[in-house]
């Protein structure tokens, strides 16, 4: 009998766990450090059931990050110990921490939550977190005030049937200028992404000086929320605040898959799950098996002889990454290019006083295909591409409080991008 309810309980878990119902309440956010090369492997390799790798490391002192439920703190603390890796507890009960997402306890309180969101949901604010609906007014807005310089086109509708839109915004739409596009929030629970894609639209449609450097022959297309049904999944209960994945339904109660393993380059080679119940990485059932990538993979292709830099914003961990995503073994032929665009885009970002972001190609950190970057790059023929993970020190939960620093920061590394476009693509 007893064995009987274990069984019973574990399947429902399961079921939960798939369908997203995860609070992490009791889960501990434990850092493993790696302090030389072969530990950065071993570190990385760490791979138990029930533990969730938050990010890996990239080197030499760069931590694994993990949630960890009780029933593993200790194996996870035995690994580092056999292993002499770094072990520090960074937070217990790491789902308290998003707690005021919660879902609320009486009819009343729901009530009150439901009418305030809906108040909400109106207005829009660059440094907080918005709900898609005002994120979608907030496009049509800027598209209304500016519709000399912003382009809104429809392109296309999620798997639960959210309209995507993308933004262009073109200075001379006519001239055939090299395109940058931008895009954020393939992973739903990487809340800053989106953000920054909306602050982009906001500055380069609105700032005065822009014109010259970064607006005069480089058009952006600016994609804000490629997950939006992942999106508002995060936004619905803090059960559902770290869900990574869209929201198609794969088997019986298992949904989702990730965005960025289902691209159709090298698809599945390494570094994904084939297990349509795993949380994270599930590649998909086949390429492009999402309506979300597919719209993505469709602007690409539709204006693959001018897009010159494609740039897929992520958190977190401050990295700023090149193909190839696929694979470590080897560099492709123009990384170098590659690589010194990157470094001057951080440090621009760092005079602005930010962070500076590690540079490297996605696959030295950790091997893993069918990444938008990676298809851009080596599919569509775009000869700048990366992913770039932005903020570090609060993983997925970084606080709408500090938007209004991070952001103008990020801004100028953005500057860098589409000043380098101009000068080597521009037609002048
Ligand atoms: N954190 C990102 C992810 O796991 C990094 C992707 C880097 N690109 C790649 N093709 N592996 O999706
Ligand atoms: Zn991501």
């Amino acid at each position: 009998m007893a064995r009987r309810s274990v069984l019973v309980c574990g399947i429902l878990l399961l079921l939960e766990i798939c369908n997203g119902n995860q609070d992490y309440n009791n889960y501990t956010l434990i850092k493993i450090n790696p302090y030389n090369d072969e530990q950065v492997l071993v570190a990385n390799a760490i791979n138990a059931t029930g533990i969730e790798i938050l990010k890996n490391s990239r080197g030499l002192n760069d931590t694994v990050d993990l949630l960890v439920p009780p029933s593993r703190v200790n194996y996870t603390r035995s690994y580092a110990e056999e292993n002499k890796l770094g072990f520090e507890v960074k937070q217990e009960n790491y789902g308290r921490s998003f707690q005021e997402l919660g879902p609320p306890e009486s009819d009343e309180l729901n009530r009150t939550v439901r009418t305030a969101r809906r108040r909400y949901q109106k207005s829009f604010h660059l440094f907080e977190y918005n709900s898609y609906p005002s994120i979608l007014e907030f496009q049509e807005t800027v598209a209304r005030r500016r519709p000399d310089l912003v382009q809104v086109e429809d392109v296309g509708r999620s798997y639960e049937g959210r309209r995507i839109k993308l933004v262009k915004i073109s200075a001379n739409p006519e001239a055939q200028n090299p395109i940058i596009f931008i895009d954020a929030g393939i992973h739903a629970r990487e809340w800053v992404a989106p953000a920054m894609a909306l602050y982009l639209i906001h500055r380069l449609s609105s700032d005065p000086d822009v014109r010259q450097n970064v607006l005069d022959g480089v058009d952006w297309y600016i994609l804000p929320v490629v997950n939006p049904d992942g999106y508002e999944f995060t936004r619905s209960s803090a059960a559902h605040r770290l869900w990574r994945k869209t929201r198609s339904q794969t088997v019986n109660s298992c949904y989702g898959v990730d965005g960025n393993r289902n691209y159709g380059f090298k698809w599945a080679v390494s570094g994904v799950s084939t297990n349509p119940c795993d949380g994270e990485t599930y590649a998909g059932p086949k390429p492009f098996s999402e309506p979300e990538t597919q719209i993505v993979r469709n602007i690409m292709m539709k204006n693959a002889d001018r897009m010159k830099l494609y740039v897929s914003l992520h958190s977190y961990g401050n990295f700023l990454v090149y193909p190839w995503g696929y694979t470590g073994d080897f560099l492709p032929k123009q990384w170098r290019k590659l690589d010194s665009l990157a470094r001057s885009v951080s440090n621009a970002v760092q005079k602005a006083g930010g962070k500076p972001l590690t540079v490297l190609s996605a696959g030295k950190w950790y091997p893993a295909a069918g990444g938008s970057d990676d298809f851009a790059f080596g599919a569509v023929g775009v000869p700048y591409s990366y992913t770039m993970e932005l903020t570090d020190g609060y993983e997925f939960t970084f606080p709408a409080r500090l938007l209004k620093n991070v952001l103008p920061q990020f801004y100028e590394g953005f500057k860098v991008f589409g000043k380098s476009i101009k000068q080597e693509f521009g037609s002048s």
